[in-house]
């Protein structure tokens, strides 16, 4: 095929889970609850009042899992470390070791079969105990979370090469702090969401030169969930919204990695109306930003759809009519829309200078489910990973140095506020039996990898 040496021979072949999301396990072995597991027993939070207690039993089931990665062919796997299983509360000296050998036999039985671990340090299930301090508002989080990246990499990182410190950032500012359906389940809060975005960006970066320094060899970044936002029609007012949308959205992370500043005119617009005040922004120190912009050696980006904004603060009377054409959705109502992809791949080379890209989630929600021959026909899944990987050739065609990709996710899991309800998995899971079952994408995907991986 024409088109067959695009990747590049050390191209990462992969796919990715989170502890939360799948672990269960939430007592063993001195771990200490996290702020999901406080977050999922609140009666009315979660669809179904689903929560993680067993999830894919994962801390269980994981050399199962391990043969599961091996078949589909991956040479990476992102999986993320549950900080309460290595501090309890967060606030202990010492790390737990039994939590920490948890994670070193699957790193081992991974690269025994030359599978490159990528480690997550926060996809989200921080200690509660340290939620209970204040969390991501307080300062003192940063030197929790430098305490906690200094011990995990002073353990694993003899073995670990790639290391990427927070998972999507935004979700837990925003979605925290404003829209109130993640921990700490707050709503409306921009002081106290711009509050966690900064001591999550900051403790990203002091927490580089300690991983580093313990991990010889290796890479850190950090993942940011990232889109291309339009205006849904020409009119000022939804412009301006998506200008909005788009800074604190996108910019309020890439800005200060990237160009060491923050998006002024985000703060503005939350001053002007009357959503902070000068006094809130006094959390941003003297050498802050220039801790946050520490060089990295990678930006992990997590796309899953692109953001169409109408202003809904204006009449739709007043508005011009929407002009944007929708694609189809997922199961979970999130838009199709390949070309993003490539749009935000080239906009991160030339606007903000990225050099190595990992796509480190790209996947859908379909509740396909076995036949009576226990077969799992997702087509619309594998449409929708061959038409992301198609816009990844093209990105690199044009000079977007991406590294490699992973699908979310291995696994059917626990898909946060929607429970059990959105099935993101390349292997199907029965949360009954927990019975795996690979679907029809996930024998799609072996052997996409297999007829591009070695560039041939
Ligand atoms: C991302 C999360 C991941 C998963 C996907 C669907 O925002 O990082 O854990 O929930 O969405």
């Amino acid at each position: 095929m024409a088109d067959k040496n695009i990747f590049p021979k050390d191209f990462k072949w992969g796919t990715a889970t989170s502890s939360y999301q799948i672990e269960g396990a939430p007592n063993a072995d001195g771990k200490g609850p996290s702020v999901w597991d406080t977050f999922s027993h609140v009666d009315g939070n979660i669809k179904n009042n689903d929560t993680g207690d067993t999830a894919c039993d994962h801390y269980h089931l994981w050399p199962k899992d391990f043969k599961i990665i091996k078949d589909l062919g991956v040479n990476a796997y992102r999986l993320s470390l549950s900080w309460p299983r290595i501090f309890a509360t967060g606030k202990e000296t010492s790390p737990n070791q039994k939590g920490l050998d948890f994670y070193s036999r699957l790193i081992d039985a991974l690269l025994e079969n030359r599978i490159t671990p990528f480690i997550t340090l926060n996809h989200w299930d921080i200690p509660q105990g340290l939620e209970d301090d204040g969390g991501w508002t307080d300062r003192s989080m940063v030197d929790a979370f430098v305490k906690y990246s200094f011990h995990v990499s002073k353990h694993l990182g003899d073995r670990v090469t790639n290391w990427i410190t927070h998972n999507e950032p935004w979700c837990i500012s925003y979605i925290g702090y404003i829209a109130g359906h993640k921990p700490p389940g707050l709503k409306n809060d921009w002081a106290k969401s711009l509050a966690a975005a900064h001591h999550l960006l900051l403790s990203h970066g002091l927490a580089i030169p300690e991983i580093r320094n313990n991990s010889k060899q290796s890479e850190v970044g950090i993942t940011l969930n990232l889109n291309t936002a339009i205006p849904a029609s020409e009119s000022t007012y939804d412009k301006d919204a998506c200008n909005f949308y788009d800074g604190q959205f996108n910019r309020l992370f890439l800005e200060p990695l990237y160009k060491q500043r923050y998006p002024d005119d985000v703060f503005e617009h939350l001053k002007t109306t009357g959503r902070i005040t000068d006094q809130n922004l006094e959390f941003i120190k003297d050498g802050d930003l220039n801790a946050i912009a520490t060089k990295t050696d990678f930006l992990g980006v997590n796309y899953y759809s692109r953001a169409v904004i109408r202003n809904e603060e204006i009449d739709e009377d007043k508005n011009l009519p929407k002009k944007v054409v929708m694609g189809p959705k997922t199961d979970f109502g999130w838009e199709i829309h390949p070309p993003g992809l490539y749009d935000l791949l080239v906009k991160l080379k030339t606007k903000y200078k990225v050099g190595n890209i990992y796509i480190t989630e790209n996947g859908c929600s379909y509740g396909d489910a076995p036949n009576s021959e226990k077969k799992i026909n997702d087509q619309r899944r594998i449409d929708y990973h061959r038409s992301h990987l198609l816009e990844v050739k093209r990105a690199i065609v044009d000079g977007v140095q991406c590294k490699g990709y992973f699908a979310w996710s291995l696994l059917d899991n626990f898909e946060w506020a929607q429970g059990f309800t959105q099935r993101f998995g390349l292997v199907w899971v029965d949360f009954e039996t927990l019975e795996r079952i690979p679907k029809e994408s996930f024998y799609w995907y072996k052997n996409y990898i297999t007829n591009n991986k070695t560039g041939e």
